[in-house]
């Protein structure tokens, strides 16, 4: 099995890069009162071989008594991307991290230094837990086979919790993750990001729910269309020991680094990248879905465990009647990469996490004018964004190629995607508002994204029964 080259940011020179510019992280650090920490010259290479010894207790640490004080469990791929909103994000102070690999640890305490938020680093949460004294809340981003173990653990121990979806890879887990949380009173967010994305709260709560600009939606399209990529390796030095490998639950190095594709630690394509896309679904149509019937397999990638294709047709029974979602994953082809869509009677609407490849309506000939929600600054008007097809040597027949206009929408994001859910979960901490994803809202979310697994293996329609989605 070829195993990919270990891979690292770099920029065009080569030299590896920061996520976080400079002059970014000094916009946000001076909001935060933190750019005095910066020491002149600390910013450059990411490389874990120049963080050794970067270990630092937090508590002698420089910061104002108003931060919230932040654990990292997990400080893989994700966990650095949420290390890089929270630095963006004022009066946040990720204080201590954890990771069984020697490599995260190093990776993400090196990158923190750098921007003033010396850390505490630790191998087993557990430890962490009981050493650290004074957190506010835990961010949990480890594979989700023991997000469930994880996030109860730091609920038991009075912190409020963002935990990355999928909240687990069984319901089982999930469910005692929403008993946890409700037991202790503490706050659990799961890491739907989109649900606190102001173009999506922009394109479904106020075009399509409240205003219905689509007139009666009863179809939505969405996919996550990846290229063929090789397992994930990793650098030869930071091999781990099979006595720690064996402490944690993991088989080899190659499971460790591709858990994603094994039964016991993930759920494969359709649970990484479909829950984020599926728990759109249920928010659209106002309710969970009725069925799942779906396909799939292991067509490509021999050895590995997990389904690399699915497509899944889920119904719905919503108050104005039948609804049908088709959800894809690729892991063979990029092609229309990701995106969401969603069609009623008087118009479509097609988002994306990546306003590039969605950011539109497009509005049915017969349906009422659009006019009044430009006025008001729902839509941008159709002429600014309208696509114009050149014809000359072609014979066109209107009826059928004349290109829909395009209404963009108005809201742009321009902050990394995670933030704002990031920023809802410490404004939730903070100020009691409500959660954008809280653990019950991502149990159902669950329990529809998982079942679809189910319905490959069983080549069967799977009615979902009612209360299933209730932990
Ligand atoms: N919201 C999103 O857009 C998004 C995107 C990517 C990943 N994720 C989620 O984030 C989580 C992590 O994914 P990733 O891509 O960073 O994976 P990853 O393999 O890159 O990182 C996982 C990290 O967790 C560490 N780890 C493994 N088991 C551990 C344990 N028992 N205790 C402490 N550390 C442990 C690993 O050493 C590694 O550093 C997953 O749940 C994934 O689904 C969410």
């Amino acid at each position: 099995m070829p195993i990919k080259r270990w891979p690292m940011k770099k920029n065009t020179t080569g030299k590896q890069q920061p996520f976080l510019t400079r002059r970014a992280f000094l916009r946000s650090s001076a909001a935060a009162g933190l750019g005095a920490a910066l020491a002149a010259g600390a910013l450059g290479e990411d490389a874990p071989n120049q963080m050794q010894g970067a270990s630092t207790d937090s508590r002698d640490s420089d910061h104002s008594p108003g931060d919230l004080r932040v654990a990292l469990i997990g400080a893989g791929e994700q966990g650095r991307v949420l290390i890089e909103s929270c630095l963006r994000i004022p009066g946040i102070r990720i204080v201590a991290v954890c990771d069984i690999w020697e490599y995260s640890r190093q990776y993400a305490s090196g990158y923190l230094r750098k921007y003033g938020q010396p850390v505490t680093l630790y191998e087993n949460y557990r430890e962490l837990l009981a050493k650290e004294k004074g957190l506010d809340a835990a961010i949990v981003a480890t594979p989700d086979w023991v997000h469930a173990e994880q996030a109860n653990a730091c609920l038991e121990a009075g912190l409020h919790v963002y935990c990355e979806k999928e909240m687990s890879n069984s319901l089982d887990k999930a469910r005692s993750m929403v008993e946890t949380a409700r037991r202790t009173g503490r706050l659990l967010q799961i890491g739907h990001q989109r649900r606190s994305n102001p173009r999506y709260l922009h394109a479904i709560d106020r075009l399509i729910r409240e205003r219905r600009v689509l007139g009666r939606v009863n179809l939505a399209y969405a996919q996550w269309n990846r290229s063929k990529a090789d397992m994930l390796g990793w650098p030869k030095k930071y091999t781990l020991d099979a006595t720690i490998l064996e402490r944690y639950g993991y088989g080899s190095m190659t499971e460790f680094r591709n858990w994603r594709w094994y039964k016991k630690y993930g759920g494969g394509p359709i649970v990484d990248l479909g829950s984020h896309q599926i728990d759109l679904f249920a928010w659209v149509f106002g309710t969970n879905p009725s069925s799942v019937v779906a396909s799939g397999g292991v067509d490509t990638y021999k050895g590995r465990e997990w389904f690399d294709n699915v497509m899944a047709i889920f119904e719905f029974e919503t108050a104005q009647g039948a609804a049908r979602a088709f959800y894809q994953v690729q892991t063979t082809t990029k092609h229309g990469g990701f995106y969401e869509t969603f069609m009623g009677d008087d118009g479509s609407l097609v988002i994306s996490e990546v306003a590039q490849r969605g950011n539109w309506a497009m509005r049915e000939a017969h349906a009422p004018e659009w006019d009044s929600l430009v006025k008001e600054g729902l839509l941008l008007s159709e002429a600014s964004a309208i696509q114009k097809v050149d014809t000359r040597n072609v014979f066109v027949d209107v009826r059928v190629t004349a290109e829909a206009g395009r209404w963009p929408l108005p809201v742009d994001l321009a902050k990394p995607a995670h933030q704002p859910h990031l920023e809802n979960f410490f404004g939730a901490v903070r100020n009691g508002t409500p959660l954008g994803c809280p653990a019950e809202l991502a149990y159902e979310s669950a329990v529809a994204v998982l079942k679809v697994n189910d319905a490959v293996r069983s080549r069967n329609l799977i009615r979902f029964r009612p209360g299933e989605f209730r932990a």
